[in-house]
């Protein structure tokens, strides 16, 4: 960690801030205020002047390179948040995909191995503690990094939003049938609607980071204290090679915020992603994109329930995403919590004219290709979208594009 001499009004606010990782549920507000996306990168309008201080802090952290000294590894994917999360600018998406496997046993039930279901791509030292892919494993699957601009005003959405827009029976007949994934969240020990990850399978932003320190960096911390140690790998080994003390990650002497603390304060003060140009074709190309049900699972607008960051709180944004579960036949084989190894949470779309490739393992390499893929409970829809005239296809690429 950084070690810098400020004031320690931080301890103080550290403090009032790590109550909002208890994101109040809120109550379902209508008429908020429409959110203005920012620059890339740039933190969410509104914040008052220690608000904006704690997202540059964390921002320092998010930024910072560790090494094996400050508790890096022993098996790791990244050096640091950013080096997967900075397309098109800092907090965005990245181009390593991490890899994850699994068991699929043929009546379609998955066997997660012991150690979990990530295997990392580096470790220090280098041989001795690599894991290898385990040749019991028959599902081996590619995630790519998910941008993260926008996510507080995501995380500040009260589970009864997404609650009131499953359908896991399909009893409207639509053919749709998404699912809110339930998740005990291992921060505050509550239940609640999973939104973050391709399996939706994170309710909280703080544990998000604090997973993220552990899993992509190898960096143990309060929530996670153990090193991740994948199946295959000698376990008494990973605690020999590792000489740092766990936690690895501790509260910095100068502001009293530990590496989780700062994760949590950039993920939710990191501003939503700005909205592209707005042409003539693009506003026809949303109308058909309401027509033909893109917008059943790729929803235009959710509202935020009462927060105590005032810049989150009763505001309306547009990710063009439920967070739902869906299965559209792109499912990755591997079971994440009580997400199927078909399900895939439905990708919000803000910000997707950065984005190539698309999908989760970034088999898509362009929108229609992507478009095409859908099948499954998006079968109508993607034969609307094959039906439409040429024009009206660009029309709807277009629309993509402006997002
Ligand atoms: C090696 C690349 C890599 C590194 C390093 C990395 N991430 Fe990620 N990040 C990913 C991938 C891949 C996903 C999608 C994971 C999934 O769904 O399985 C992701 C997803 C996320 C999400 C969920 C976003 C959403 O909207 O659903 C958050 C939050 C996040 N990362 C934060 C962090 C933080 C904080 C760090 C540093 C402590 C970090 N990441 C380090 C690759 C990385
Ligand atoms: C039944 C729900 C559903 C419907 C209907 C649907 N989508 Fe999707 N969409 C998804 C899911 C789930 C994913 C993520 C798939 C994956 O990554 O494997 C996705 C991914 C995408 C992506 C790629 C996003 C990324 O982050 O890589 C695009 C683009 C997209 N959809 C556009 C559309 C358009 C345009 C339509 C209408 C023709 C549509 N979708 C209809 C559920 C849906």
């Amino acid at each position: 960690m950084i070690r810098q001499n400020r004031s320690n009004i931080f301890l103080l606010v550290a403090a009032c801030l790590s109550l909002l990782a208890l994101t109040l549920p809120g109550l379902v507000a209508q008429g908020g205020e429409t959110v203005v996306g920012t620059e890339y990168g740039e933190p969410i309008q509104g914040l008052t002047a220690l608000q904006f201080e704690l997202f540059r802090l964390g921002l320092e952290d998010f930024l910072e390179v560790e090494d094996a000294g400050e508790g890096l590894g022993p098996v790791f994917n990244g050096r640091s948040c950013a080096e997967c999360h900075a397309v098109p600018r800092i907090g965005g998406s990245g181009t390593m995909a991490e890899i994850r496997a699994g068991i699929l046993h043929e009546d379609g039930s998955f066997e997660e191995l012991p150690g979990g279901t990530l295997f990392q791509l580096f470790s220090i030292p280098v041989h001795e503690v690599q894991p290898i892919i385990p040749l019991e494993a028959n599902v081996i699957a590619q995630r790519q990094p998910l941008p993260l601009f926008g996510d507080g005003l995501v995380e500040a959405v009260p589970d009864q939003v997404f609650e009131a827009m499953e359908d896991p029976e399909d009893l409207d007949q639509d053919g749709i049938s998404g699912r809110a994934h339930r998740v005990v969240d291992r921060d505050s020990g509550e239940t609640r609607i999973g939104r973050f990850g391709w399996k939706a399978d994170l309710s909280s932003l703080f544990t998000f980071g604090a997973e993220a320190y552990l899993f992509e960096m190898g960096i143990t911390n309060d929530l996670f204290p153990e090193e991740a140690c994948p199946y295959g790998v000698d376990c008494e080994l990973v605690a020999l090679v590792d000489r740092v003390a766990d936690p690895e990650d501790g509260p910095e002497r100068s502001t009293g915020l530990r590496g989780i603390d700062n994760f949590a304060n950039f993920l939710r003060l990191l501003g939503p992603p700005p909205r592209g140009v707005i042409t003539e074709e693009a506003i026809q190309g949303e109308t058909i994109f309401t027509q033909i049900q893109c917008s059943s699972c790729h929803v235009p607008d959710l509202q935020t329930g009462a927060n105590p960051i005032q810049a989150l709180s009763i505001k309306r944004f547009s990710p063009y995403g439920d967070f739902l579960l869906h299965d559209i036949g792109t499912g990755d084989g591997i079971q994440a919590g009580e997400a199927k190894p078909e399900e895939i949470r439905t990708s919000p779309l803000w910000g997707i004219r950065f984005r190539a490739p698309f999908f989760h393992d970034g088999s898509a390499s362009n929108l229609n290709e992507a478009i095409l893929r859908h099948a499954v409970e998006a079968e109508n829809s993607r034969q609307m979208y094959e039906e439409l005239s040429e024009e009206e296809q660009k029309a709807l690429i277009a629309f993509l594009n402006s997002l």
